[in-house]
């Protein structure tokens, strides 16, 4: 078990979601070889959570770490609705639902222990300090090592807090998507609570990636539709600019300013040489004239589109949203 410290885990994780079909088909002999590469190259914070293809991603995940589990500072999250669920309530941070999600993780990814335990969502019906207080027990019984909370508010945050130290915040941060800079982001920083950016290439937009395959489930995000394309695209150019003057991928130069930023980006794909592309920002330094130029053309709540279909954006903190046009 390796403890979660902001040194622990680098400057960079792996994000395994897009291993279970969310982004395109995936395989998963390929999948297994892209996270050993990881491992390889000296990642060490590896994320997943029990809905990623319905605990297919922590099944997977949990092969790939056999006889590795030392090596990683493995993360899950429960909260968000699995099928098998009887209820029809989308998120459930109950004291009762917490504990039996992280069984069946512990079981799915063969560990006795997760280092990092994440609320995946919070419960609008049950008090942070309910569901944090029960994660709290399950530490205290060594079944997890720390706390994480995804897409909370600076307020959540503080009153999670009071009830037991958050380790780390998983929230979604890239060039256009800048929303916790006003609040959240701060209050993290305050809290001495680790932010973990999630979705750190725009869902592969701002590495140049797009949907091609039919169940791609990009085809049903706002900033992925025709008109919101063309639009964030002209943004884009500037990321291509900059990569171009530091002869890098945009891939690069969009991690290393969310780097830059002193969070910690968890950018998943399918395929080593993407891995080996993005690890490589870890190394690339962006001047104060990169990082002003790039902000300049990502103002906050400029990008067009909302960040989310609707039913998932109504489980994550409000933002201004630009329209087409
Ligand atoms: N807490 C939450 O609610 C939450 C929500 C979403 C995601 N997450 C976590 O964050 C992780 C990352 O987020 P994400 O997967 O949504 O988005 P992302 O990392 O921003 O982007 C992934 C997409 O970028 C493409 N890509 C990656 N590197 C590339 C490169 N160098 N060149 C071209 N394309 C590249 C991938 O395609 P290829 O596979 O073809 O490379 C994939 O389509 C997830 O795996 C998950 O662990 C958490």
């Amino acid at each position: 078990m390796t403890a979660f410290s902001r040194e622990s885990i680098g400057l960079q994780g792996y994000g395994c979601m897009g291993l279970s079909n969310s982004y395109g088909r995936a395989d998963d002999a390929a999948s297994i070889r892209t996270i050993h590469r990881a491992l390889e190259l000296g990642v060490t914070l590896i994320d997943t959570a029990n809905v990623y293809g319905a605990g297919h991603n922590e099944e997977l995940v949990g092969k790939a770490l056999a006889g590795k589990r030392d090596k990683v500072v493995l993360a899950t999250k429960f909260g968000l609705r699995l099928p098998s669920d009887p209820e029809e309530r989308r998120v459930n941070g109950s004291p009762a639902y917490a504990r039996a999600r992280l069984e069946e993780s512990l079981r799915r990814l063969n560990v006795d222990y997760i280092d990092l335990y994440y609320l995946h969502r919070v419960d609008p019906l049950v008090p942070i300090e309910d569901s944090v207080g029960e994660l709290a027990k399950l530490k205290q019984e060594g079944k997890i090592g720390a706390i994480g909370l995804s897409e909370a508010s600076a307020d959540t945050l503080r009153q999670a807090q009071g009830v037991h130290p958050i380790a780390a915040l998983q929230s979604e941060f890239s060039l256009w998507e800048r929303h916790v800079e006003a609040d959240i982001l701060p209050t993290a920083n305050e809290l001495g609570i680790v932010f973990i950016a999630y979705s750190p290439l725009g869902r592969g937009f701002l590495a140049g990636s797009q949907p091609t395959e039919a169940d791609d489930r990009r085809h049903h995000h706002p900033r992925f539709q025709p008109g919101a394309v063309e639009a964030n695209a002209a943004r884009r150019a500037t990321i291509e600019a900059v990569a171009a003057r530091h002869g890098v991928s945009i891939a690069q130069v969009s991690l290393a300013w969310v780097i830059a930023r002193a969070t910690v980006p968890i950018p998943g794909t399918r395929h080593i040489a993407h891995l080996e592309t993005n690890l490589a920002a870890n190394t690339l330094a962006l001047s104060a004239e990169d990082i002003a130029e790039l902000e300049a053309a990502f103002p906050v709540g400029s990008t067009v589109g909302e960040r989310y279909p609707a039913s998932a954006l109504a489980t994550v903190p409000r933002e201004p949203v630009a329209q087409a046009g």
